[in-house]
């Protein structure tokens, strides 16, 4: 008679119930609804929602999008919406090429008409830019898929108000 040996593989599952440390190094605003006027508490808010269109080889990137915003990093998102202008803008929104993202006043910012409706509709840009306004300007929170909140947009103002600071 011939014995069969089954070998048994035992799986062992190791529970590691070591307790975390507290999470005190996370992104800042994480969570707690607040957005401070800083560059950095921005990008870690509703601009983190930018990068998946607007940087190099992006996901959402189409062959007519704004060409100039890079928001791979907050380094680079700074950088391009500080000294860049609108770029590779098709049909009608050929208008807006040319305008810089960031005007002396919230009213003049391309980069907030484009998330903020009533910024949009009474944009005051230079008398050099008829033709980018409420009818050409893209409603960015489309493309988002949700609005910002009251908190960012004020906290977006206040930075352009600052001097919109790389901080
Ligand atoms: C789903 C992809 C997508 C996302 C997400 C997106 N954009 Fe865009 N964006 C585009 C495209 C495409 C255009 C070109 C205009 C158009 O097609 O409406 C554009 C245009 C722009 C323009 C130029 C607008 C104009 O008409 O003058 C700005 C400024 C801009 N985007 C900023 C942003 C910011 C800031 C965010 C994040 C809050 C963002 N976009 C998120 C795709 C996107």
């Amino acid at each position: 008679m011939k014995m069969i040996v089954e070998a048994a593989l035992a799986v062992g599952l190791v529970s590691l119930l070591a307790a975390c440390p507290p999470p005190e190094e996370t992104t800042p605003d994480a969570g707690s609804g607040m957005v401070e006027a800083t560059f950095t508490s921005l990008y870690g808010d509703y601009f983190g929602n930018c990068k998946q269109c607007h940087a190099p080889g992006a996901p959402g990137r189409t062959s007519d999008i704004e060409t100039t915003l890079d928001f791979s990093s907050k380094a680079t998102a700074y950088t391009t919406i500080k000294t860049g202008m609108a770029a590779g803008l098709t049909g009608n929104k050929t208008m807006c090429n040319g305008v810089p993202f960031l005007g002396t006043t919230p009213a003049k910012s391309l980069l907030l008409a484009v998330i903020d409706q009533p910024t949009r509709q009474a944009i005051d840009l230079s008398p050099q830019y008829p033709g980018c306004d409420i009818d050409t300007i893209t409603d960015g929170t489309v493309k988002v898929g949700k609005q910002p909140s009251t908190a960012f947009l004020a906290a977006l103002k206040t930075w352009i108000t600052n001097g919109a600071l790389n901080n």
